[in-house]
């Protein structure tokens, strides 16, 4: 089973205006309500792609309510601790004049410690036991930058390879655990190596991203938007460039990456072969709106375009 966990789990309201007036009253004229967040992403894309999945994560309130009937709704398995405080919902203006998307993100209710402590008594003894465990996104309030670290020791005891997909101090003290795979994008492979490394060529973001193999990761998967995705392991070093697609909203083109990849080893693919899937994911994620990930049909139609450069190290 592939685990996805959101600690900091939100629902996505979307609003389209004619116009957006600040200021000033604003006229709906279309809305829709999604179950958001990293892990949850993952784990849609997982379903989409005929995977078996399930979300973990912290949910309260109605809110939280609402959040676990669309997974329900969307045939994806959650198993979320519950808060007392209200899950999050993130509010996306688009303005049709201009196509501009405002956003407003909310922080999250923040976790109580016996809250924690419900989800890791839970998170310890899952079943069925768990081959690949996703740790994606933000610490919410109430949590130490450390948790990460913990839940990847608490899942590999089960025997579960790790994915951590994060930022900044979790991502660095997540490493600590030696996760199974990391999937920094390029900014965050900067930030964590404390290097500029957004003009580098794709061989030396490689060697860079070897030095994070070193220290324990056995893949590596650094995604470079618009230009693909590379993924160094201690035997090799594979250049994924994505295919060229109309490009809508790129937010989510991460997750829709790391949930294909994770689908495709848990098949027994190789890492090459997983990270085309992803490169095919994320380029038909950015084609879809922002309230939709990577369709199927469209991951099948792009897969034999992703062309897979082999990088000597
Ligand atoms: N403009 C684009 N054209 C084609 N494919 C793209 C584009 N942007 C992203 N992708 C695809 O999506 C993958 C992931 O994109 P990106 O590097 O933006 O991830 P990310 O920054 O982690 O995204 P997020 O965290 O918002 O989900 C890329 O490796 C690529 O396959
Ligand atoms: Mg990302």
């Amino acid at each position: 089973m592939i685990y996805t966990v959101t600690l900091n789990p939100c629902l996505d309201r979307y609003i389209d205006v004619e116009t957006l007036d600040t200021d000033d009253v604003n006229r709906a004229v279309h809305e829709a309500r999604f179950a958001g967040g990293k892990g949850i992403n993952v784990s849609r894309v997982i379903h989409e792609l005929g995977g078996d999945t399930v979300a973990l994560g912290f949910s309260g309130g109605f809110s939280g309510y609402e959040l676990e009937g669309r997974l329900v709704n969307s045939g994806i398995t959650s198993g979320f601790t519950t808060i007392a405080g209200d899950t999050r919902t993130n509010i996306n203006i688009r303005d049709l004049r201009n196509g501009e998307t405002t956003r407003v993100n909310a922080i999250g209710p923040t976790i109580q410690e016996a809250e924690l402590g419900a989800f890791a008594h839970a998170f310890r003894r899952l079943a069925p036991a768990p081959a690949y465990v996703v740790l994606s996104g933000s610490v919410p309030p109430g949590v130490t930058h450390g948790i990460y670290a913990q839940l990847a020791r608490w899942a590999q005891d089960q025997g579960a390879k790790v994915v951590l997909d994060t930022d900044g101090e979790p991502l660095r003290l997540g490493l600590a655990a030696r996760p199974y795979m990391v999937k920094p994008n390029i900014h965050e492979l900067s930030r964590l190596l404390d290097e500029d490394l957004h003009q580098a060529p794709p061989q030396v973001v490689a060697s860079r991203a070897r030095a994070l193999v070193s220290a324990g990761v056995s893949i590596v998967v650094v995604s470079l938007g618009g230009s693909g995705a590379l993924a160094v392991t201690d035997t090799g070093a594979w250049l994924a460039v994505a295919p060229p697609v109309p490009v809508h909203v790129t937010v989510g083109a991460g997750d829709s990456l790391v949930g294909a990849f994770i689908n495709a080893l848990s098949r027994g693919q190789s890492v090459a072969e997983a990270l085309r899937d992803g490169v095919a994911a994320g380029a038909a994620s950015v084609q879809t709106s922002g309230t939709e990930l990577a369709h199927r049909p469209e991951v099948d139609r792009l897969r034999p375009l992703v062309q897979i450069v082999p990088l000597s190290l």
